[in-house]
């Protein structure tokens, strides 16, 4: 089975990051020189998926925009002779088909995912979430295909080690490490309460998953929060199939928290071709001169 699509919910008012979000999308939001939704599907594009599925809201149009290709501004740069920028610009549009889904009420990650169904249909897909940014050098979705879904064509859940004090943020999952960083589920959770699991594997926004899932989405009440659960559904999932996890090699950052994005920042200006090496030499400066 081929994993072609990947579904990227983006329909979040993105309350966190008020007010900066009041008139623009975070998914908008800017890190060094891309707008974080660039690297969510310059990593699905390197993986191999041939077809991006938004699930947007109103007030999002600016990311339907972004990777639509822009006469005025081709012809403009064109014109002005700024080939360079023209590269990027077209870089951007060519990236990849992009495709739209309202989710006409916020009723959850699952519910997102649900209404995807008719635009996806009966094949496995990815689900990546817009807050979860990933540097890795293989790119995280590509690992999870060749390393897992290859192997064992079940549904796979990204996860990382986080402290106890953070579990009760994520999707927490239990299960037996079956081959190095990759276990057979044996339980998920959807942001357990302190004392109800001793797993310490967090799922981060990366899944794969098998086309019953919409099966499951569609017998799952609402959970935490009185919203529909992806958790929720890949437990159900899981109970009829099997679900596996991955601890994938790379870094994650969770750029939907004010402390995760001005890592995230850190961490891809210090790695960008243009900046880096001055980048570095101003923060050595900064400490240096916290430190006298
Ligand atoms: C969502 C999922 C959760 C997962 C997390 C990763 O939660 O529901 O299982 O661990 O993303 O970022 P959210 O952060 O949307 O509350």
């Amino acid at each position: 089975m081929k994993v072609e699509k990947a579904v990227v919910p983006v329909a979040g008012l993105g309350t966190r990051f008020l007010p900066a979000t009041k008139a623009i999308p975070k998914e908008m939001l800017t890190i060094v020189d891309r707008p974080t939704i660039q690297y969510i599907v310059e990593e699905v594009v390197s993986s191999g998926i041939k077809e991006v599925v938004l699930v947007t809201a109103s007030g999002k149009s600016a990311i339907e925009n972004h990777f639509d290709y822009s006469f005025e501004l081709e012809t403009f740069l064109a014109q002005k002779g700024k080939l360079g920028l023209l590269k990027e610009v077209k870089h951007i549009s060519n990236l990849i088909d992009v495709v739209s889904v309202r989710q006409k009420e916020p009723l959850g990650l699952g519910h997102a995912v649900m209404v995807t169904e008719p635009v996806v249909g009966r094949e496995p897909f990815v689900v990546v979430l817009g807050d979860d940014l990933v540097d890795a050098k293989v790119p995280c979705v590509y690992q999870m295909l060749k390393n897992v879904f290859d192997k064992y064509q079940e549904s796979v859940v990204a996860v990382q080690k986080v402290p106890l004090e953070e579990r009760h943020r994520y999707g927490i999952v239990e299960g037996e490490e079956i081959e190095e960083g990759i276990y057979r589920v044996d339980r998920m959770i959807e942001k357990p309460e302190s004392g109800t699991t001793t797993s310490d594997l967090a799922v981060i926004g990366r899944y794969i998953v098998r086309p019953e899932i919409y099966d499951c989405l569609n017998r799952t009440l609402p959970g935490v929060g009185g919203e529909i659960q992806l958790t929720d559904a890949l437990e159900v999932l899981r109970k009829e199939r099997a679900l596996y996890a991955y601890e994938f090699q790379g870094k994650r950052f969770d750029a939907g928290d004010k402390l995760g994005y001005l890592q995230a920042t850190v961490n891809f200006a210090l790695e960008h071709h243009e900046i880096g090496g001055r980048f570095r030499q101003y923060l050595r400066d900064l400490v240096a001169g916290f430190e006298r």
